[in-house]
């Protein structure tokens, strides 16, 4: 069973296209008619990317923890002018750590916080201006379930989530004047890289009674936010748990 959403002439910037969740937004997107700015720090792999639609796919390489306003200002001029304006965007950068607080790297917590929260803002305060913006704008950025249950040694990776959701909604509140929207979705585990290479205990995995997401299990949520049958919801939080919640209380 599969829903669909027609993109067909609407532009989106996916930030952290090149794995995982992006990438599935991206090629979703892509297929739903759409053109895309897709961003991330591997070269090969946002070539990779491009190469499945050259025409509709625009690639920038930028590392969002030192990303300048100057950047990101760049880089989506550049896609307006060969696309026009954007009618918004997913941020799904981010990368996993432990930090235990007794033995923390300071430069992995920092790293941690600066790629899932600050390259964000970064990111929202150029990409929501009205010149790269079509009004009606739809922006989607991830946050997790850490937010709310972090594990023993997650708090950078928990504080940074968790911030995320808290910064979505004064964003909502700057940014409805131009009729635009965001909202966070908030996953348990998923299927990608970032599960792959990282430890999560057989505890955790075994409450989400529903399954671990595949990056599909995610998607059809975001897309749905970016698409215009959510043009009234903003400023939200989604929980896609597989069940994480109520699986935790049994
Ligand atoms: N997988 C899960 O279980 C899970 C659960 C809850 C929430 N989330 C969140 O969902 C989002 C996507 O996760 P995922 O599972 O799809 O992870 P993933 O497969 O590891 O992909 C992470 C993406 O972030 C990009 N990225 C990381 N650091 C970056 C940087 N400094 N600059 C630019 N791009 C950067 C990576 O691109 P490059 O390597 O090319 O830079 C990659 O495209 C993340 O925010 C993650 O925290 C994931």
């Amino acid at each position: 069973m599969s829903v669909t959403f027609d993109f067909t002439g609407k532009n989106f910037v996916v930030v952290g296209a090149t794995s995982g969740i992006g990438k599935q937004a991206a090629i979703e997107l892509v297929d739903g008619g759409a053109n895309i700015l897709a961003i991330g720090r591997n070269i090969e792999r946002l070539d990779a990317l491009k190469n499945i639609n050259p025409q509709k796919i625009s690639a920038k390489n930028l590392d969002v923890t030192c990303a300048t306003a100057e950047d990101w200002v760049d880089a989506l001029e550049n896609f307006k002018n060969k696309f026009g304006k954007i009618d918004g965007g997913i941020y799904s950068a981010g990368i996993y750590g432990l930090t235990p607080l007794n033995s923390f790297d300071t430069e992995l917590a920092r790293k941690i916080f600066d790629t899932s929260f600050w390259g964000m803002v970064n990111f929202l305060q150029v990409a929501t201006k009205k010149i790269f913006s079509n009004a009606k704008s739809s922006f989607v950025v991830m946050s997790s379930i850490a937010a709310s249950y972090g594990s023993k040694g997650l708090f950078a990776y928990a504080a940074a989530k968790a911030a995320v959701q808290a910064a979505i909604k004064p964003f909502a509140k700057e940014i409805i004047k131009n009729g635009h929207r965001i909202n966070s979705v908030a996953p348990a585990a998923v299927q990608t890289e970032m599960l792959e290479n990282n430890f999560i205990s057989e505890d955790f995995l075994s409450r989400q009674i529903l399954g671990v997401a595949t990056p599909a299990d995610i998607t059809g949520l975001i897309l749905f936010l970016l698409s215009s049958r959510a043009d009234l919801i903003t400023g939200q939080n989604f929980f896609v748990d597989g069940g994480y919640i109520v699986g935790a209380y049994v």
